[in-house]
């Protein structure tokens, strides 16, 4: 269970701390092996490793537009920012009307109805998971909650079953951290043990692969349920309530280290071994712990104090200097420009685009964490996407991540390419 554990404090550096690096960043999956959650790693759910994520491909053929949009779309986001992104959806689709709300979910009515496509984007930073809504369920009993979902057309065709609460706090704040939570795994289990679902195989709580068919749970309330389902067409469509599966309870240096890892899944960025990163506030450590572990050449740039462990790792360079007094020709191969400053999000953007307009230095992409001191900077979102295209990145990307915490990731890379996505989309 999550929540029961010490969370590291994002900035305090404790000399006695031993932080244990992994060289193998999908470690906190294999958990998902373990035979008292039941999962069988073995036939007919065939285990692939893709986009650095296990996942599970259940090795039969695909159904699709089996099921048709029903009159509402449903939203989860993190807690106090339903405001923000009803705001969005207001602004970017004229054909969604705010429904219905809780901390952390909301709902949307499509009008005119089938105006919205079966597999829609959303064009929203501030929303986590998105989906067709069936329906509430409601009851003080478990059995008939899930007999009220099993009943509904979604269950007739899924082969995935993503079960989530809605968080209970802000992420990180009073050791909440979002994911997997036992009452969820459980009524996963209950929901998959139904007549409906026997002589097939359905996959509880994994990550989904692109175009399956997932029927979503979303435990509002312990008596309110809301059922719905999604085809997978993002990433964070693979996941449950589109939070990855990271063991939070791992030792890390902040918590930082769930973050950059989110943001270059979520963003399809694979870290090779040859690959150098800089980091323009990097204490005390958690990305660059990150980074290091992937294999990477790391710089952290910041006037405050390192992890001793990071700092001791033969390919870690710290340079205790503020952004802008760095030396640009100490950045020349940085492929990688990480920024994560408790500043403004201009404050960060002007540090960025000095070091990125500079001749010495050529970086692939950037991955920022851009903060927000008030929810109404949310609003600058469009403004900062624009800004950070004009330094020649030709693709840029906002999201607030799961493990974000009043703040936003911004990943923009120059070309294309550089995205695992785009490589594939070629390949084939
Ligand atoms: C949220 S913490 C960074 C956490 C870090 N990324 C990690 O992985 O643990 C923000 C950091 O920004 C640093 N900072 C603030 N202004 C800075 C600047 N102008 N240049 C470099 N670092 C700065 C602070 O010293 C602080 O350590």
């Amino acid at each position: 269970m999550r929540g029961h554990h010490r969370k590291p404090s994002p900035n305090k550096v404790n000399a006695n701390r031993k932080i244990a690096f992994s060289s193998d960043t999908t470690r906190p999956f294999l958990r998902f092996f373990s035979p008292s959650i039941g999962g069988n790693p073995k036939d007919p759910i065939e285990r692939v490793k893709a986009d650095g994520a296990a996942c599970y491909h259940l090795a039969m053929e695909k159904e699709s537009n089996l099921l048709t949009p029903t009159s509402f779309i449903y939203i989860c986001c993190q807690q106090g920012v339903e405001s923000v992104v009803k705001t969005e959806i207001a602004k970017n689709h004229s054909e969604l009307s705010f429904a219905f709300s809780r901390p952390g979910f909301v709902t949307f009515k499509v009008l005119p109805p089938g105006k919205l496509a079966l597999k829609f984007p959303l064009a929203s930073t501030f929303s986590r998971s998105f989906g067709w809504s069936v329906g509430r369920a409601d009851g003080d009993d478990g059995a008939t909650l899930v007999q009220q979902i099993v009943s509904s057309n979604a269950a007739a065709h899924c082969r995935h079953i993503h079960v989530w609460q809605r968080d209970r706090a802000v992420p990180g704040q009073r050791g909440f951290e979002p994911g997997e939570t036992a009452l969820a795994q459980a009524v996963g289990q209950q929901i998959a043990e139904s007549e409906v679902f026997s002589g097939r195989d359905v996959a509880v709580n994994r990550a989904a692969r692109p175009d399956d068919l997932v029927l979503d749970v979303a435990i509002v309330e312990p008596n309110q349920w809301w059922y719905g389902f999604h085809y997978v067409s993002t990433v964070a469509g693979r996941w449950p309530g589109g939070v990855p599966f990271f063991d939070t309870e791992t030792e890390v240096a902040s918590r930082a280290y769930f973050k950059v890892r989110e943001a270059l899944l979520w963003a399809g960025i694979t870290i090779q071994k040859e690959d150098t990163c800089a980091e323009i506030g990097s204490a005390p450590g958690g990305a660059c712990q990150f980074l290091l572990e992937a294999g990477a050449t790391v710089i952290g740039v910041d006037p405050a104090e390192m992890e001793p462990e990071i700092l001791k790792h033969e390919k870690f360079t710290h340079i205790r200097r503020r952004g802008n007094e760095v030396k640009k020709k100490d950045l020349k191969d940085v492929k990688w420009l990480f920024a994560d400053l408790n500043a403004t999000p201009t404050y960060t953007l002007d540090a960025i685009t000095e070091i990125v307009s500079s001749q010495h230095v050529d970086v692939t992409g950037l991955v920022l964490t851009l903060k927000m001191t008030d929810i109404r900077m949310a609003e600058e979102v469009e403004t900062i996407r624009k800004r950070v295209s004009q330094l020649g990145f030709g693709v840029v990307k906002t999201r607030q991540l799961a493990f974000n915490r009043g703040e936003f990731a911004l990943v923009a890379v120059k070309d294309k390419f550089a995205l695992r996505s785009a490589r594939k989309r070629t390949k084939s």
